[in-house]
């Protein structure tokens, strides 16, 4: 019979250290950004995986095994996410927000989104098929941009063939899927049209560069994992990132900190939706 035993692990704070720093050498990962009892949980799963019984005979495993290099990098990166993950606050943002967006651009025919975290992409093409049926034979009047980035590069690869599985689109229906999905062999593909709106980099929130310019930032389920410290640092970082008047989307067990409290007027507080303060 199957031993289902847990293996009990040992943790001590010195060889807990000394993970840390290979970790970071090894995956560019830097762990003390992370709030450290979820970065023990993540980290636990691979060594009951590999059957270490403490950081030490785990650090040994990682410096020898290039596979578990990348096993970890996938535990630590928590990539679950669906298409149109949170309806309600796609709904939100769509009867709210864009028609809120689109009065205030006038002239001005640029849209530009960032979604930060975005996993293998369902956030970032949710949002182009939102776009899509919200703005109808108009949408093409506008110069729409969605950026995408990940600090994960297998997320990287699956966001830019923009292709998911049948099981994938269940929630979705099949009128969207339909109209924005291409079928190859077994999976399906987003139609060009949308493909093109969604520019996916290789980006780390934590020591990458800054970016501006944007109307509205998606970032859910991200900073949830990050120490509140961080967490400040990144939302003025956002605020900085988005236009006068332009939106913050954070994840529904998300919650603002530190002075961007000030800063943003709350749009919707249901759905975590902020709105940037007009400079007076
Ligand atoms: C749970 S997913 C969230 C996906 C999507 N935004 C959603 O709400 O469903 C978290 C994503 O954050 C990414 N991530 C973690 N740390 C990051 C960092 N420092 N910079 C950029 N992305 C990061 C992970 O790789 C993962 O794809």
């Amino acid at each position: 019979m199957m031993n289902l035993q847990p293996v009990t692990i040992s943790e001590d704070e010195k060889e807990f250290s000394e993970l840390k720093s290979i970790i970071k050498r090894k995956i560019g990962f830097n762990c003390e950004d992370y709030k450290q009892p979820h970065l023990k949980r993540r980290l636990a799963v691979r060594l009951r995986a590999t059957a270490s019984k403490s950081y030490k005979d785990y650090t040994q495993v990682l410096l020898k095994n290039e596979e578990e290099v990348k096993q970890l990098k996938e535990t630590l990166t928590v990539n679950v996410t669906e298409l149109f993950r949170n309806p309600e606050t796609f709904d939100s943002v769509r009867n709210n927000v864009l028609p809120e967006l689109i009065k205030r651009k006038g002239i001005n025919k640029v849209i530009k989104i960032w979604s930060a975290g975005c996993s293998n992409g369902e956030e970032p093409y949710s949002i182009a098929i939102m776009l899509n049926e919200f703005l109808g034979s108009s949408a093409k009047r506008y110069n729409i941009s969605i950026q995408a980035t990940d600090i994960d590069d297998d997320s990287i690869a699956k966001a830019e063939m923009a292709m998911f599985q049948a099981k994938q689109l269940e929630k979705i229906g099949q009128e969207r899927i339909n109209r924005f999905f291409l079928k190859k062999d077994n999976n399906y593909q987003v139609i060009d049209e949308l493909k093109k709106l969604v520019k996916v980099k290789r980006h780390d929130l934590i020591s990458g560069p800054k970016f501006s310019g944007f109307d509205i930032i998606f970032c859910r389920n991200v900073t949830i994992y990050f120490e509140q410290k961080l967490q400040e640092v990144l939302y003025l970082n956002f605020y900085n990132a988005l236009n006068d008047g332009g939106f913050f989307v954070m994840g529904k067990t998300e919650t603002l900190v530190g002075p961007a409290i000030q800063l943003f007027k709350r749009f919707d507080l249901k759905e975590r939706i902020y709105q940037k303060k007009e400079k007076i």
